[in-house]
């Protein structure tokens, strides 16, 4: 079974700052900082530190080596990914003091994936497959239409909630790996497709992801909530996995290395609860540690950690 993460990659320009800024409000920011991030390579970068081989789709522009070569340095194959004549993507980053981030992102290459990139890229895999897809790219629908239609198995990370989201068909999905405000988003957009009663619309993230197992019962849910810990629901299978407790001092990529570390233990066979425990250990070292694919940590310190 290969693993092909179709995502984005961006130049993270990161501002230290004591709080956000407001509406209206001009701050002055500690420290700026280049990281090498996006979803997308966050995400490869963890399957590839958690031991798993994966291959990394999307497009970067003239100014985004520093991106290619990280994937490189990470051993992640990067034969489907294309440099194009437009700026690469970026994300301008806020950091406070409490390590809690906010994040803009300005597409570029990202958003110039073309269909027939997608039709080269899928020729390469077949049924069984894992697709991983985060929604910082354009023609997602079209993605998860080629790779249903050939049998992958779609794991969908559904950040950011966007209209273009919305119109995704949550029945192509093997597994939607998401947040709290991503679960809530999505819960308030099925109830609104659906046109179910607003006055049912459930209150809490995981009532949420109970409500969009039952809508989907084929679909795996699993949903992150920071200190909260994380539960995955599959079938009648419901776990519950606790956050381990550090000093945080900057929470950016933390959900992309869970999602990456589930990904690579499930793909070599293990189950989603022992996933689930090396997943939050993996993101308890990252938030310990400043940026996003650089926080990342490597397997052998994560089955040495606790
Ligand atoms: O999940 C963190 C990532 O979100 C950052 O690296 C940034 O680039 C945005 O894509």
């Amino acid at each position: 079974m290969k693993i092909l993460n179709f995502g984005s990659l961006n130049i993270d320009k990161v501002y230290q700052v004591k709080d956000f800024v407001r509406p209206g409000e001009t701050i002055s920011s500690k420290k700026l900082e280049f990281f090498c991030g996006g979803k997308g390579l966050n995400q490869s970068i963890a399957i590839s530190r958690a031991g798993a081989p994966v291959y990394h789709a999307g497009c970067i522009g003239y100014d985004g080596d520093m991106l290619s070569d990280a994937l490189t340095a990470s051993h992640i194959h990067t034969e489907y990914l294309k440099k194009l004549e437009i700026p690469t993507g970026h994300a301008i980053i806020q950091v406070s003091d409490t390590g809690q981030n906010c994040i803009i992102l300005f597409g570029g290459a990202n958003q110039a994936i073309t269909e027939s990139q997608i039709r080269e890229t899928l020729s390469h895999f077949s049924a069984g497959d894992i697709l991983l897809l985060q929604n910082e790219i354009n023609h997602l629908a079209l993605l998860i239409e080629q790779a249903f239609e050939k049998g992958m198995q779609i794991y969908l990370n559904p950040s950011p909630v966007t209209e273009q989201l919305k119109e995704i068909s949550l029945d192509k999905i093997s597994c939607l790996i998401l947040n709290e405000i991503e679960a809530a988003d999505l819960c308030a957009s099925e109830w609104e497709k659906q046109k179910l009663a607003a006055s049912s619309l459930p209150e809490s993230p995981k009532e949420c992801a109970r409500a969009l197992h039952s809508l989907y019962p084929g679909l795996q849910i699993l949903l992150t909530m920071g200190t909260g810990g994380s539960i995955f629901l599959s079938g009648q299978k419901f776990h519950f996995q606790e956050a381990f407790p550090v000093n945080a001092v900057d929470t950016t990529a933390a959900g992309d290395t869970f999602t990456g570390y589930f990904i690579a233990a499930v793909s070599r066979g293990d189950t989603a609860e022992a996933a689930m425990e090396e997943a939050a250990k993996a993101s308890a070292i990252a938030v310990t540690r400043a940026g996003a694919s650089a926080s990342i940590p490597l397997r052998e310190e994560v089955l040495a950690w606790k």
